[in-house]
Order: structure tokens, then C-alpha cells, then sequence
């Protein structure tokens, strides 16, 4: 497990990332006194279709003021979206050193660090006691991740009774080939992908019950045409994913998009109680 985690956070790994955000700002003029949300969020919410997505699923509850946890949390955009728009105390974990600093980082430069924290930790041992918070976020995560029992248990052990269970996922359908690298994974060593079969059975034997799920293969296939053609015509943006997919973005991103049109696999949102 230790070779793995060490594999999964090289992967995501780009050196002096804060530093090199930074760079970018100034580069586009922005003052760093008065760096806002808008100014990152193409860059701080790794998923597919990025910040609106995430607005759609935190309007899926009341989360006003709530205590948050975002499992895999990568560099915290989502936590300071809940802490800005809902008031929430959000606290995210990540196994990457450096996403971490990042995110503690880019909280602070967007004056947000009061209601943000960031640890380093791992999602299938989580630091914190039972029945902590009143809602588990968690985005693009579980892919890698082998244990998925483990990884669901420990979400509903951090859960107080009554909480819900946000998530974004990637899934596959069937025993499908997967071509790689992924946004993920750089080879399929690094990818446990699961069917909504399995997670559904999962969430059943643990005691969540379904509030709400939403099938987001078409709207996430939408988007890739539009990025992808975007990067054919005027090249990477300033301010974008490519900032941490690096080189591989393009060949990530096609084969991430080729794959959710073959629907081999889906992308499903959801919330769930306990
Ligand atoms: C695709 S990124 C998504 C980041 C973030 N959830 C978002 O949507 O912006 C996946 C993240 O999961 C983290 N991760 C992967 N395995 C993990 C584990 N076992 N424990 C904690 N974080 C993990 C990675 O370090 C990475 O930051």
C-alpha cells in the first residue's frame, strides 16, 4: 500500500505547483492583494467540468454552515466553494504533500484560511474520530483506490447519523480495456476502477440510503468536445488542468473523453444519507 501511495502521489505530482499558479496570476495581471476565487477555479476543481459541477452537487442539500470533509480533496477549490458561498467549515484531505501545501496556500492568498484546512492523509485511514462531520465530499477520488469497502466504511464512520454522502465519480460498465494514461492513472497499475453495480451495493450493506444521482456521462462528453477543440485552435490556457496534467494532458483528456462516448465509462453524482 505504501508503494502504491508513493506511486499515486507521483503521479499527480508537479513540482513548486503554488509557486508556479503564481507565475500565471502575474502573468495575466492579477493583483496578488486581490486574488479571488474566480482567479483559480479553473485550475483548483480536478474533475470533469469543473466548478459548476460541484456547485450543482452542493445544491443537491441545505449545506449552510455545515462541517465538511472533502476525501482527496487535490488543491481545495471545492472547500473554499463551500466555505465562500455556504459558510461551511471544510477540511480536506490528500495523500500529496505538495496539493496540500498548495491548497493551504491558495486558501490563505483568497483569504479564506479561517474557514479551510488542509492535512495530508490517506481516505482509507482517515485522522479523525467517529462521527465527525455532517457531510463526506468526495470528487474523482475512488479510482485510486483498491479498497473500496475500506474507502466507503470510513466515510460513514466520520459521518454523524443523518449526514450525507456528496460524491462525483468515474465508473466503469462492464469488464472493459482501458486505455491509459488517464487523468488519474498514468498505467492501469494506479486504477481500480468499479462498476455503479458494485458502489450501489456498497453503499446499500453500509446503511446509506439514496437522496439523489444524476448521470453526467453526456454533459461530461459536452464538455471534453468543447475543451479539445479549444486546445487544437488556441493551445493550452494560462489558467487550466494542463497546468497539472502537464505534457499528457491532451492524450489524458482524449482518452478520458473516447471512453465516456463508447460508455465504457460513466460519470455518476450523488447524494446519500446515513
Ligand atoms: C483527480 S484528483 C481530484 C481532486 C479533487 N477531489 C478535485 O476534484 O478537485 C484525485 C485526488 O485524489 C487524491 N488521492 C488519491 N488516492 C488517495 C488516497 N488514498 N487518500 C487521499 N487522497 C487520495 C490524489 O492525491 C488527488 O489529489
Amino acid at each position: 500500500m505504501e508503494n502504491l501511495n508513493k506511486a499515486i502521489e507521483n503521479h499527480y505530482l508537479k513540482e513548486d505547483l503554488f509557486e508556479d499558479i503564481i507565475g500565471r496570476l502575474e502573468e495575466q495581471g492579477v493583483d496578488l492583494d486581490k486574488v479571488q476565487r474566480v482567479h483559480i477555479s479553473d485550475v483548483d476543481e480536478f474533475h470533469v467540468r469543473g466548478a459548476i459541477v460541484s456547485k450543482e452537487l452542493a445544491s443537491s442539500i441545505n449545506m449552510k454552515g455545515l462541517h465538511v470533509l472533502d476525501v482527496g480533496c487535490g488543491l481545495g477549490g471545492p472547500c473554499r466553494m463551500l466555505a465562500d458561498e455556504y459558510d461551511c467549515i471544510s477540511t480536506g484531505i490528500d495523500l500529496s504533500n505538495e496539493y496540500i501545501r498548495t491548497a493551504t496556500k491558495l486558501s490563505k492568498l483568497v483569504k479564506l484560511d479561517d474557514k479551510t484546512s488542509f492535512i495530508k492523509g490517506d481516505a482509507v485511514n482517515l485522522p479523525f474520530e467517529d462521527n465527525t462531520f455532517d457531510v463526506v465530499w468526495t470528487q474523482h477520488v475512488q479510482m485510486n483506490i483498491p479498497d473500496k469497502n475500506k474507502f466507503y466504511s470510513e466515510i460513514k464512520r466520520v459521518l454523524k447519523k443523518n449526514g450525507h454522502l456528496l460524491y462525483y465519480d468515474i465508473f466503469k460498465k462492464g469488464d472493459i480495456e482501458v486505455t491509459y494514461p488517464m487523468p488519474w492513472a498514468s498505467n492501469s497499475s494506479q486504477s481500480f476502477l468499479f462498476s455503479l453495480e458494485n458502489k450501489n451495493q456498497i453503499l446499500s450493506n453500509l446503511g446509506f440510503s439514496k437522496v439523489q444521482t444524476e448521470n453526467q456521462t453526456k454533459k461530461g462528453v459536452d464538455f471534453f468536445e468543447t475543451l479539445v477543440a479549444k486546445l487544437k485552435e488556441v493551445g493550452p490556457p494560462k489558467m487550466g488542468l494542463n497546468v497539472l496534467m502537464g505534457e499528457t494532458t491532451k492524450q489524458k483528456l482524449v482518452n478520458l473523453m473516447n471512453h465516456l462516448k463508447e460508455e465504457k465509462l460513466v460519470l455518476q453524482s450523488g447524494t446519500y444519507k446515513y
